[in-house]
């Protein structure tokens, strides 16, 4: 009771700067669980018979081109800080030709005049894909098409995110935590709008369980967003402490580690479903990239370190990008993958705790990956 009461109190645009306060000051990755990309070994490749500068990184995702299998998952609007920072995200990924989402698009479909918080990243991004995002907890509160379709135009968008976040909803204040009927919603929604829907957790991952069910909704994407990256329940848990609400905060401390691990979702998801498939939660440099497309993702999706750098400027923002992109070049260079198609097929390994996770929830990571078919052509040159 006292936890609803303090709910009310909190406005959409604080609870935006308070996101965006947080995750640029305090520390707010996962601390005992990893992403699993470190258990993952791309194959080193001493004769790669191809030259660096002939690697092309070009892809295609649900019918746009990208430069390279980027893209920046959703994050802010709703207030003046966050249009700066979507700004800087549009201006670089315009020029690298890359994708990004923007945040939930709640506090403009309720308010209004903060539309422009939003519709900044189509004015500096004319061609760019980009995509529109309403949470799950929203369609299950009630939203309607009419809703879904005005955040779509609002920023002429792309695709249509729907972000899951049942942890955070659970620790917030003003959590929204009504979750039953939200697959029938988006299948509802899938057989109508004309864009296609990406349904994205936010940290904690999406099982194989979960991948069917969406899959057999129809949406054309699954964005794994697992854990071992950014976690809602540490943001959660400083925003707690900041209002001195210690049932809060011993929730944000107790689920701080919450979820499944980025790598192991995505190799249970791309196993499982036909869709395809973006790997993000935790992807920080341009190896996880290549590591994520090896392992079967269509895209890679990084949120908070572009935030960092967004807040420096849409410079830095392109910097950073950038550098992502050469390091997942090198990567294909010493994989001998000239392109992303041959990425996608190269051999590599799995260990650890992520293959023991993988083989306790019936994937076998050896069977699945270690024989591809560039293990036994060097096994036949040897
Ligand atoms: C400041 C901030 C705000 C976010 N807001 C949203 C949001 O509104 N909608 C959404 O789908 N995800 C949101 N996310 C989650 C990210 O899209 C992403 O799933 C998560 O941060 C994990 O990725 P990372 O480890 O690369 O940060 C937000 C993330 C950050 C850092």
């Amino acid at each position: 009771m006292e936890r609803e009461l303090l709910g009310g109190k909190f406005r959409i645009e604080d609870r935006k700067n308070d996101h965006i306060r947080i995750c640029a000051e305090r520390d707010v990755g996962a601390k005992e669980i990893s992403t699993g990309f470190r258990d993952v070994y791309l194959i080193h490749r001493a004769l790669p018979e191809i030259n660096l500068s002939d690697i092309r990184t070009e892809i295609s995702f649900l019918g746009h081109s990208f430069s390279a299998p980027i893209i920046v998952e959703g994050m802010t609007g709703g207030t003046e800080k966050a249009m700066e920072i979507n700004a800087a995200i549009a201006e670089a990924v315009e020029e690298l030709r890359l994708g990004m989402g923007v945040g939930s698009q709640r506090a403009a479909i309720e308010k209004p005049n903060l539309e422009r918080t939003y519709r900044i990243v189509r004015e500096k991004a004319p061609n760019a894909f980009i995509a529109a995002n309403i949470g799950g907890a929203q369609l299950a509160a009630g939203y309607t098409i009419k809703e879904v379709a005005s955040a779509i135009d609002m920023i002429g968008a792309d695709a249509l995110v729907i972000h899951l976040n049942p942890l955070q909803e659970a620790i917030q204040p003003e959590g929204e935590t009504l979750y039953a009927g939200i697959l029938q919603k988006i299948s509802y929604l899938a057989n109508r709008l004309d864009v296609p829907i990406i349904v994205k957790e936010t940290g904690c991952g999406i099982s194989c369980e979960v991948a069917r069910m969406l899959e057999g909704a129809g949406v054309s994407c699954i964005d794994v967003a697992g854990a071992g990256g950014t976690s809602w329940a540490a943001v959660e848990y400083y925003r707690a402490a900041e209002r001195g609400d210690t049932y809060g905060q011993d929730l944000g401390l107790i689920f701080w580690d919450w979820g499944i691990p980025t790598v192991v979702s995505l190799v249970e998801v791309v196993n499982s479903v036909r869709i395809p498939v973006i790997a993000s939660g935790g992807v920080r440099a341009g190896l996880d990239i290549a590591k994520s497309i090896a392992l079967g993702a269509s895209l890679a999706g990084i949120a908070r370190p572009v935030l960092l750098a967004a807040l420096k400027g849409p410079k830095e923002t392109k910097r950073f990008l950038m550098s992502l992109v050469s390091q997942l070049k090198c990567a294909m260079f010493l994989t001998g993958a000239k392109s992303i198609e041959d990425l996608k097929r190269v051999p590599l390994v799995i260990v650890g705790k992520t293959a023991e996770w993988l083989r306790a929830r019936g994937f076998n990571p050896d069977l699945l990956y270690a024989r591809r078919s560039g293990v036994s052509e060097w096994a036949c040159l040897i």
